[in-house]
């Protein structure tokens, strides 16, 4: 079975964006990065990819979820078509194909969704991007959490999980980085 990976960026103090969606306390530069670059390629946007020259590998993820407003913040960039290299999910309620345009699959039922891509054959997982809404809703069908925590707090913002959700996670590793940041890896427990 094919799992549910949410890798994610957050803060100290458990915030995915500061009030407002702003993201740029998430430090883009250092040996952290150099990391996502070599072993999680699929997980960058496609500019940053083809701006380091590097080609996508799917080798972790082959399918990537987002909520709308996740989606949407590429979009403001006329970003469409964000992750081409991975097949893009993107869950809403209230938006329509004329919005989200055709390189995205819109997705009104993200848990019938998860369970049915989870039955797919193959080895590649399911990146959950997040927002925290879309994580919440899916909180149930997440099988991993991989935390990039930064060296920031906030105080305030978009949190991890949107609704209460007590979940026990079993720590599988960590990896620090001299840039301050450190990877945690969390299976369900
Ligand atoms: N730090 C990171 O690595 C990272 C990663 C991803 C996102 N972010 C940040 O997170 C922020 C967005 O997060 P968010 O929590 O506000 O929003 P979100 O989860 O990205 O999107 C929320 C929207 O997704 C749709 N949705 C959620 N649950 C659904 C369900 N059960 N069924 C169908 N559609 C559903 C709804 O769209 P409709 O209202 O249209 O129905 C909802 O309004 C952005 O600022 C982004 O930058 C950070």
């Amino acid at each position: 079975m094919r799992s549910l990976t949410y890798f994610v960026a957050v803060s100290l103090d458990g915030f995915i964006a500061a009030e407002g969606g702003r993201f740029d306390m998430f430090s883009m530069e250092g040996d952290h990065i150099d990391a996502l670059f070599a072993e999680w390629p699929e997980t960058l946007p496609a500019p940053a990819l083809a701006a380091a020259g590097i080609a996508p590998g799917c080798a972790r993820f082959d399918t990537v979820l987002m909520g709308w407003d996740t989606f949407a913040v590429g979009l403001a960039h006329g970003l469409q078509n964000p992750y081409p290299h991975l097949r893009q999910v993107v869950c809403s309620r209230t938006r329509g194909e004329a919005e989200a345009g055709n390189a995205v699959e819109l997705c009104r039922d993200p848990t019938a969704r998860v369970r049915s891509l989870k039955a797919e054959p193959g080895e590649p997982g399911i990146w959950l991007c997040g927002g925290g809404r879309l994580a919440s809703a899916l909180s149930s069908e997440i099988d991993a959490l991989v935390l990039k925590v930064s060296p920031v707090t906030l105080g305030a913002g978009i949190p991890l999980f949107a609704e209460p959700s007590a979940l026990r996670w079993t720590l599988e590793g960590s990896r620090s980085f001299r840039s301050g940041v450190v990877f945690q890896h969390y299976r369900r427990a």
